[in-house]
């Protein structure tokens, strides 16, 4: 009890002028404020200290002084944009169908609106999958999944039947798959806000709270929770922690930990300490961008023996974000959305700086980008192709089996295995067409059947997301009433299953809309998926001061550095960091080929 009052009188008086912000408002706490989070006992949730922003300092860990005019946006717990505002029905459960009635069954429409099976797209690899985790696990935690199947089990029995945390998803009886298994209830549970962890009273409209930092910055790799970074840096010559084993380097592991749910011991022990156990394909990434930090920190301090530990940890950490970015911006989106696409919409430049910096945009994530990113879900291909060094096939493995299953990773080879095939092998195709593990048992052993594209339906519904036709009309200014008014950006086909499911059109979820909707000319994205995520990208680009292509951010690249960036691959990364990567096609996003 008296443990929470001390740290708070330290961080008014002692920790150098730092101040409290409040987490949601971003505007420092008052003395009223603070006892309520006091006696809810929430300061930390709540709150975050920050130091006042310097004008010539490196991006910060915690994210804060992203934009100084609005110190602690872009922390993590940034309120995240809303691109239209949430519609809900009563207590911000779920809105009504049109004619008052409940919008269908989530799983009911997974199972009419998509295929279940498998294709392979022809020219780009699973590789593109991977990373497009990776930088989503930059903007995105897995807290709220860790929240069923950790936190809260009873979703589906009688016991959490009038638990209001819990959303569980209902199977119709003549369901194609589990008309047979008897599985009735998938679990699931809300989505956790800032009036979860009571930061804003019950009542107030919902507002989801986000544990990444709404910024491209590496949250996965960095960790933004205050303090935590201490943990990691070594304080010496800009490194940061490694454990060796089996020849290889990885990051501190904690054999206590009861994150690695699929770890098979004895012979899997390792799993993350201070970095999320998460879906493998994610984690994988992940430990290669860490070694890549410390790669790039010894070659700073071989060329630059007089620079101390802080500068050589800012500058790898500076060069580190902006590769992750530079592969992301510059050779993965333009296959998914289009290069000249990208060009006219101002998301790409033509290869010099770019300042796009204005200080009254708020360092944010709008809940449509994150969400509408589910998406991908659609081609993700489960059954992993393991390939050796020399380009043999070894094994296959399915993907699901290795979510937070990190041990997995430092045995048998793995790890190596793993990256040789991801750019071997085909991924899956841009498609209605869902893999059957991602169907029905996207958590692997974890839960006995879930399935990740119902729960998108669902928890779009409880973000309080308007239905698609409302984005449609935000991205073209024209109006849709009818399911005539769609057919010009559906096949017959998918307008068809839309209207066997959905009564009026004001009803269709934006997930489903997407899935069926037709490609944005030049790209392999639906049309409305490809205007929410320029209407994303360009706030990224213009809310970050230290965004990597600016001339006059703090120490910024000059312009021999900035090109030396641009000539980053994903092909050179894995090169350069990839277990026995020694071959490899120049644009490993693309399949190999004769050319
Ligand atoms: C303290 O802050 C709260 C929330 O920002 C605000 O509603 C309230 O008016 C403030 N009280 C005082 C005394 O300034
Ligand atoms: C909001 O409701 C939840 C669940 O009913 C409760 O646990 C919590 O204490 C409430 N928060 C506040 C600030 O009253
Ligand atoms: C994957 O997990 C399932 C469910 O736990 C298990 O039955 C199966 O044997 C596993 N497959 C492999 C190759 O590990
Ligand atoms: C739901 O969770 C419970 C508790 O973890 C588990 O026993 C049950 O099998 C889960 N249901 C499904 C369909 O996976």
């Amino acid at each position: 009890m008296l443990k929470i009052p001390l740290i708070i009188s330290c961080f008014y008086v002692i920790a150098s002028n730092a101040i409290l912000y409040d987490s949601f408002t971003g505007k420092p706490v008052n003395k009223t404020l603070l006892k309520i989070y006091e006696t809810r006992k929430n300061i930390e949730i709540c709150t975050i200290e920050i130091k006042p922003c310097e004008p010539n300092q490196w991006r910060r860990v915690d994210g804060s002084c992203t934009n100084p005019k609005y110190p602690s946006r872009g922390t993590h717990r940034t309120p995240s944009h809303r691109v239209l505002a949430p519609v809900f029905s009563s207590d911000y459960e779920p809105r009504k169908a049109v004619n008052g009635g409940p919008l269908p069954l989530a799983r009911k429409l997974r199972t009419e609106l998509l295929s279940m099976g498998k294709a392979s797209e022809r020219s780009i690899t699973q590789l593109a999958s991977y990373y497009m985790i990776f930088m989503f696990t930059d903007l995105s935690a897995i807290h709220e999944v860790a929240n069923y199947i950790i936190n809260i089990e009873t979703c589906c029995i009688p016991e959490g039947q009038y638990d209001n945390r819990c959303i569980p998803l209902k199977i119709p009886v003549d369901d194609p798959v589990h008309r047979y298994s008897g599985v009735r209830c998938m679990n699931l549970t809300r989505p956790l806000s800032y009036q979860t962890y009571g930061c804003l009273d019950n009542g107030t409209t919902f507002e989801r709270m986000v544990i990444q930092t709404p910024l491209y910055d590496l949250s996965q790799t960095y960790n933004p929770t205050p303090g935590v970074i201490d943990h990691i840096r070594t304080y010496k010559n800009g490194l940061m922690i490694e454990e060796e084993e089996d020849g290889q380097l990885f990051p501190p592991t904690d054999p206590d930990s009861h994150m690695c749910l699929l770890n098979q011991p004895p012979r899997e022990n390792r799993c993350f300490k201070y970095h999320i156990n998460n879906v493998m394909s994610s984690n994988l990434m992940n430990i290669l961008f860490y070694r890549q930090h410390n790669q790039i920190a010894r070659e700073l301090y071989r060329l630059n023996p007089s620079w101390d530990d802080e500068r050589l940890f800012y500058t790898a950490r500076d060069i580190n974000m902006a590769i992750s970015v530079q592969i992301f911006f510059y050779e993965l989106l333009p296959i998914i959305m289009g290069k000249k696409n990208m060009i006219r919409d101002g998301i790409i430049g033509d290869g010099g700086f770019r300042d796009l910096y204005d200080e009254s945009v708020e360092p944010r994530m709008s809940d449509e980008y994150v969400y509408g990113l589910r998406w991908f879900h659609l081609i993700q291909e489960t059954d992993l192709k393991l390939h050796d060094k020399n380009g043999h096939y070894v094994r296959s493995f399915p993907l699901v089996n290795g979510t937070t299953r990190t041990g997995f990773l430092a045995i048998d080879n793995n790890m190596q295995h793993i990256i040789q095939g991801s750019f071997r092998q085909l991924g899956g195709k841009f498609d209605q067409t869902i893999d059957y593990d991602m169907a029905d048992r996207i958590l692997g052993g974890i839960l006995h059947s879930s399935d990740v594209t119902a729960s998108d339906i669902e928890k779009g519904r409880y973000y309080g997301l308007q239905p698609y036709v409302n984005y449609k009309e935000f991205c073209t200014k024209k109006k849709y009433r009818s399911f005539a008014d769609l057919e010009d950006s559906f096949s017959f086909e998918s307008l068809n299953r839309l209207m066997k499911v959905y009564k009026d059109p004001r009803d269709i979820d934006l997930i489903a809309g997407l899935w069926g909707e037709k490609y944005v000319k030049g790209g392999k994205i639906p049309e409305t998926l490809y205007c929410l995520l320029v209407e994303q990208l360009k706030r990224t680009v213009q809310s970050d001061r230290h965004w990597y292509e600016r001339h006059n951010r703090p120490r910024a690249f000059t312009e021999e550095q900035l090109k030396a960036i641009r000539q980053v691959t994903i092909a050179g990364t894995l090169c350069y960091i990839g277990d026995f990567v020694t071959e490899i096609q120049p644009r490993a996003f693309y399949a190999i080929s004769n050319e």
